[in-house]
């Protein structure tokens, strides 16, 4: 139930990542990982899959009130959105093994440009735009992977290995912390705040309330 869509989209974003021949080849690890709208539902819940994994995660959020709480559930580093929002080079200096993207548009240029040789960037959201103003250089330099992520059409195949995985991989006290629940009224206040970028975590709306 907490876990949702969002749950499963951060599980299939994080293993697309960790995917590169490279790592299941030749054994060289996927480690710097990034994700963006880190405190958000997938966001939050990909920076906890990536760090059990066995990834230093750098978790990009607009919010700096919430860099405890990203640390406190598996961030490394936190990087304030803002960073990434400039005009991204064609290519910048390459920092990251692999990418969960949640808000698309400029920051997902960045993640794009600053991407390793090789790395893969899992691209579900866009949460900040739907538009993508980048160069064919990230890919014909560095070999990275712009992979799209669709969580309606995975297969029943892929669904039951995720599943599996859910409960080695995500912690569910931690994420019980983020997570508020409300009632039907409720959602009349919260939602015009979710909209404005101003909630976090989860809610859970309890009809029975
Ligand atoms: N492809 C699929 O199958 C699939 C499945 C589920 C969801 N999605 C999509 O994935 C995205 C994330 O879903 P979610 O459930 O995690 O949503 P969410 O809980 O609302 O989180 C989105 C996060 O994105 C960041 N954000 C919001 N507006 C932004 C802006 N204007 N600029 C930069 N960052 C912004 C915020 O993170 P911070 O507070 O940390 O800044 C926010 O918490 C959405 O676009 C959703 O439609 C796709």
């Amino acid at each position: 139930m907490i876990m949702g869509t969002a749950g499963f989209t951060a599980l299939q974003c994080s293993f697309t990542t960790k995917s590169t021949r490279e790592e299941l080849l030749l054994g060289e690890k996927v480690q710097s990982v990034i994700v963006s709208g880190a405190s958000g539902g997938v966001g939050s819940m990909a920076v906890m899959i990536l760090n059990k994994l066995g990834c230093d995660v750098t978790a990009v959020t607009g919010k700096d009130s919430n860099k405890d709480y990203l640390k406190s559930i598996g961030a490394k580093d936190v990087l304030n959105t803002s960073e990434l929002m400039k005009d991204a080079r064609p290519l910048d200096k390459g920092l990251w093994d692999g990418a969960v993207d949640t808000v698309g548009g400029k920051v997902l240029e960045n993640i794009l440009s600053q991407t390793k040789d090789a790395g893969i960037v899992a691209a579900c959201g866009n949460a900040a735009d739907i538009k993508l103003n980048t160069t064919v250089m990230p890919f014909i330099i560095r070999g990275v992977k712009l992979w799209g992520i669709n969580s309606v059409t995975a297969s029943i195949k892929r669904r039951q290995f995720l599943w599996n995985e859910a409960g080695k991989l995500i912690d569910f006290e931690a994420l019980g912390k983020s997570v508020k629940e409300i009632n039907l009224e409720e959602v009349n206040d919260v939602y015009p705040k979710m909209l404005k970028g101003e909630t976090s975590g989860r809610y859970i709306i309890n009809l029975n309330r």
